[in-house]
């Protein structure tokens, strides 16, 4: 038996939960068929796979301009590095607004904010656009040209999306790390994309409290001598340290001369850089996934279209942080592309009531909510009452990510939130995707709990080790046999590692292994189980074992450290650690509590154990790893497997 088995379940529970939702289908209404942007989607689906080629070719050329044409569509002669569009010159910004600017969207609005504490802002075409010039121009005068790596450690503020667009602008390649990181895992992802420049904020709000970024972002800088100047964005006003010649704050720089509201949008190939972002994987160092400026584009802006329908007379909430994936293409870029109207809402979605998302809802007209489980069942704990306080009647469509959604938080979503009239679209795809994968579209029938079926032109299949695809309800691994325009191109600065991660487990084949284990069921529908590697999704979030396990092991008192994710109603996976302490060291509460503190400011809130138990040895195969699959079926209660390859 392989460490990567698909039979270990991480949830048994979830298994339950398929069989009973398999035969439970819900159809679209006849209205949703034939209001949807692509009726035949359906149809569509069925002829793309023949020839990807000429879908993206499609794509590419209703859904984005050009300023050169590429000349090919894909470049497969180094696999797996792929090219897309080769040739072709564009700018994501003179797709997202320098084009809109010139037509009657000019005065529409593309983003609508709310704040924590009630403020609000608004942002027409227009002024978001001079407001990236200026801030373009600002980066320019510092010395940020094409190429150059530009690091963003900020709140769930405008001027984050504003930051990103503007590096963008000016051919840099940001890389964005998550405002709920700590000093030492932004430091590492400073040092790694080697950023010169930082933009922060003094603080961020989180359930009527802030948090001092500059000052993380401080300690970061401290750790990682590599930045030159840091940019300071004011939310909260609170007192922090400026330290002459290094650090400026953003409302002083956009006031001086320089931050001219003209900016031209620097001419970059198809192939160039346009993001890092940072995410977990099987080692303790997280891997800089890059993703560039022409697939991607074409990718998020059509599967944005395609799975939720985006009309102008929208208001799209998608309810994640610009920190991560979800945020990246589907707050900042793909609704821009496609002219929409963005609301954005900076805070919990209990705060400082639990209908608090509910409120926003009807107060902005939200017509769709994309949201993770994670906050649906944290919403639903709190009973229907609250949402019932609300008129959501302006909602048409909802949404899913990040973890797989339990059918009762599905019908929970479906019933109270949706009233039974809006489909829910759950989009099962990674960081290393760029966009939507495996989702339905408002046309196809869904089944409460199950993505459905493969995006057009994506060639997903669930398979067994030696490639040969799996029966119905058979668990297998979820591999995609074609490439696909929005796919990661490398590994910043590891292209090894690339291929290692992600095509080595069925190189023979050229398949692309996204790490997950999955099923179709008789209806060719997908479930996605979860991750089969040492990934843990706490929340939606995604955390490697080897990251809280070097954080644990870097303090004094620990000498081996060993991490599982254990099954949670609310949050999908909690974190069990196991550690050996070095001789004379007790194992107690007060020690447990100071390690939690620790994994909190190595790595950040959301990595920390929910449980750490002290033990005198780990199980471990002969050459020395640790086989936490054991660990986990021991906490589970489920049978431990073959245990041939274990030491002791
Ligand atoms: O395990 C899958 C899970 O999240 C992983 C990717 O995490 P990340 O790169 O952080 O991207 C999250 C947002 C796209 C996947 O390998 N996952 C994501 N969406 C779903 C999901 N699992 C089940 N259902 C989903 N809809």
């Amino acid at each position: 038996m392989s460490e990567l088995d698909p039979n270990v379940h991480p949830d048994a529970k979830r298994e339950t939960e398929i069989l009973a939702a398999e035969s439970e289908m819900y159809a679209p209404s006849a209205e949703t068929v034939s209001n949807a942007v692509v009726p035949d989607y359906l149809a569509l689906r069925q002829t793309a796979l023949e020839d990807i080629e000429a879908f993206w070719d499609a794509r590419a050329t209703e859904l984005v301009d050009w300023y050169e044409p590429y000349d090919r569509v894909l470049d497969d002669s180094a696999k797996p590095f792929y090219k897309w569009f080769t040739g072709g010159k564009i700018n994501i910004i003179h797709n997202a607004l320098d084009r809109h600017v010139k037509t009657w969207r000019k005065n529409k609005l593309a983003l609508i904010w709310e704040g924590e504490d009630g403020e609000q802002r608004t942002f027409s075409y227009y002024r978001l656009w001079q407001e990236v010039n200026r801030f373009a121009n600002v980066l320019k005068s510092m010395g940020v040209k094409k190429g150059d790596t530009v690091t963003i450690y900020m709140g769930r503020v405008p001027e984050l999306s504003i930051a990103m667009l503007a590096t963008a602008k000016v051919g840099a390649v940001h890389s964005v790390v998550y405002g709920g990181f700590s000093e030492a895992a932004l430091a590492s992802r400073i040092e790694d994309a080697q950023s010169k420049v930082l933009i922060t904020c003094d603080g961020a709000w989180l359930r009527g409290k802030t948090i001092n970024l500059k000052d993380i972002a401080d300690e970061a800088v401290k750790r990682s001598p590599v930045v030159q100047s840091v940019i300071v964005y004011q939310r909260t006003k609170q007192d922090v340290r400026m330290e002459q010649g290094r650090d400026y704050w953003w409302h002083e720089l956009m006031s001086l001369p320089i931050a001219s509201p003209k900016c031209e949008s620097e001419v970059m190939d198809a192939e160039d850089p346009l993001f890092i972002l940072y995410t977990s994987g099987t080692t303790g160092r997280p891997k800089g996934i890059l993703h560039t400026c022409g697939g991607y584009q074409v990718y998020i802006a059509a599967t944005l279209q395609y799975v939720f329908d985006l009309k102008d007379e929208d208001r799209w909430w998608c309810a994640a942080d610009q920190g991560w994936i979800t945020g990246h293409s589907y707050i900042v870029y793909s609704p821009l592309i496609l002219g929409s109207t963005s609301f954005m809402y900076e805070g919990s979605p209990d705060f400082p009531y639990p209908n608090r998302w509910w409120s926003l809802v009807e107060k902005y007209g939200i017509t769709i909510l994309y949201t993770a489980p994670t906050a649906i069942r944290g919403l639903m704990r709190y009973g229907e009452a609250w949402a019932n306080r609300h008129d959501l009647s302006s909602l048409r469509l909802l949404g899913s990510v990040g973890e797989p959604i339990n059918p009762e938080a599905w019908r929970w979503y479906h019933r109270v939130i949706g009233k039974e009239n809006c489909p829910i679209m759950d989009t099962w795809w990674q960081t290393e995707t760029g966009g939507f994968m495996i989702t339905p579209t408002p046309v196809v029938p869904l089944k409460p709990g199950s993505a459905t079926l493969p995006f057009t032109g994506i060639d997903a299949d669930v398979v067994r080790e030696d490639g040969t695809s799996c029966d119905p309800n058979e668990d297998g691994y979820l591999v995609v046999k074609q490439p696909w325009p929005g796919m990661a191109r490398t590994v910043w600065g590891d292209p090894d590692r690339y291929v290692e991660q992600y095509w080595a487990e069925f190189s023979k084949q050229g398949w692309y292994f996204t790490g997950d284990s999955a099923r179709k069921d008789k209806d060719g529908y997908f479930w996605i189980i979860g991750r089969m590697d040492d990934v843990i999704k706490v929340s939606g979030y995604r955390l490697g074992t080897a990251e809280v396990e070097s954080a644990l092991v870097s303090h004094a008192d620990v000498a081996e450290a060993a991490c599982i994710g254990v099954p949670d109603e609310l949050r999908g996976n909690v974190i069990h650690a196991f550690c050996i302490l070095n001789t004379g060291v007790t194992g107690n509460d007060g020690l447990a509590a100071t390690l939690k503190q620790h994994v909190r400011t190595e790595v950040g809130p959301i990595a920390v154990p929910s449980q750490i138990n002290f033990v005198d040895s780990l199980p471990k195969t002969r050459s020395g790893k640790i086989m936490r699959r054991l660990l986990k079926a021991q906490v589970l209660g489920q049978p431990i497997g073959d245990t041939s390859t274990l030491a002791d």
